[in-house]
């Protein structure tokens, strides 16, 4: 029965979402914190879900980058794929990643968890601006591990 019941949510979810979101979603790429990160986000989507990004940079590449979300299963696909997307680019780049980016390389999402891509968008634009900051003020990462 239980068998049954989860062959009938995957054919559901496979008629809504992408191979690759579902790919996403159901095996999230990069997921957690990085400790001494250069930059970090947490958002908060309309929906109330809030989702985080962490970035590691060197010589203005994204070296490492992650997320964490307590979201919707469409808001662990657009993180993990952010975090893919954003990985080996250079800053500038990076800050051309948008909603519709993010839409894109995840095979479109349904109308209603649209705002799910927004929210991995805005919050990687945040934690790109927070690796800036950061930047002018090196001496501010030593007291904040914690991130
Ligand atoms: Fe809240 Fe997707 S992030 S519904």
């Amino acid at each position: 029965m239980k068998e049954h019941a989860e062959k009938e949510f995957i054919t559901e979810m496979q008629r809504e979402y992408s191979e690759t979101a579902i790919d996403h979603a159901r095996n999230p790429r990069n997921v957690g914190n990085i400790p001494k990160c250069d930059g970090f986000a947490q958002g908060t989507g309309v929906c109330g879900d809030t989702l985080g990004i962490w970035l590691k940079v060197k010589n203005d590449r994204i070296a490492l980058a992650s997320f964490w979300t307590d979201g919707c299963g469409a808001s662990i696909a657009c993180g993990s794929i952010t975090t893919v997307l954003a990985k080996d680019r250079t800053i500038e780049e990076t800050k051309k990643i948008d909603r519709d980016t993010i839409l894109e390389a995840l095979g479109g999402l349904p109308e209603d968890h649209v705002h799910c891509a927004e929210l991995a968008a805005e919050t990687l634009s945040s934690a790109v601006k927070d690796y800036q900051e950061l930047a002018k003020f090196p001496w501010k990462k030593d007291y904040m591990n914690n991130k």
